[in-house]
């Protein structure tokens, strides 16, 4: 038992699920700046703007998440490089349309939350209610931002298919 009354074997575990999750979040949020910075066309002013929201969110969210691992009394990794390894999101190209744009962030959102899940699966088995709580949210927002862009592609979409 750690300070905080819970098993230390089973904090590790999610702990490390918690490393994959902040590696997530890096790469996703640096791809949101590539994608704000380089959107073009007519959807440019809507994309620019909404892709600083996430990344903007994306900012708190790695912050919140170390900090949990910290509170655990683990490391949280904290270098480009690993984080790139560990992440099951891979970087983009900058000259990607509009569209391809919003379906790539879709895509990592679906990673996130597979890593989402398998974070509160850990937590839970180790009555790890803090962790729950904060990544419970999460889940539930990154859904909520999923479902808008997921709009916008039928709204501007004429080649949409159902998934
Ligand atoms: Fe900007």
């Amino acid at each position: 038992m750690n300070y905080l009354n819970l098993d230390t074997k089973k904090t590790k575990e999610t702990v490390t699920e918690l490393n994959i999750l902040l590696s997530d979040y890096h790469v996703y949020y640096q791809k949101l700046r590539n994608f704000h910075w380089n959107v073009s066309g007519e959807n440019f002013f809507d994309l620019h703007e909404q892709f600083e929201q996430l990344y903007d969110d994306a900012k708190i969210k790695i912050d919140e998440i170390a900090e949990r691992i910290l509170t655990l009394r683990f490391a949280p990794v904290s270098n480009l490089s690993d984080y790139l390894e560990a992440s099951s999101i891979k970087e983009s190209k900058s000259d990607l349309s509009d569209r391809d744009m919003v379906d790539t962030i879709l895509g990592d959102h679906g990673k996130i939350l597979k890593q989402l899940s398998a974070v509160v699966k850990k937590a839970d088995d180790a009555g790890d209610e803090g962790t729950i709580d904060l990544i419970g949210a999460y889940i539930r927002e990154l859904e909520k931002t999923s479902w808008m862009l997921d709009a916008w592609r039928k709204k501007t979409a004429g080649t949409y298919k159902e998934a």
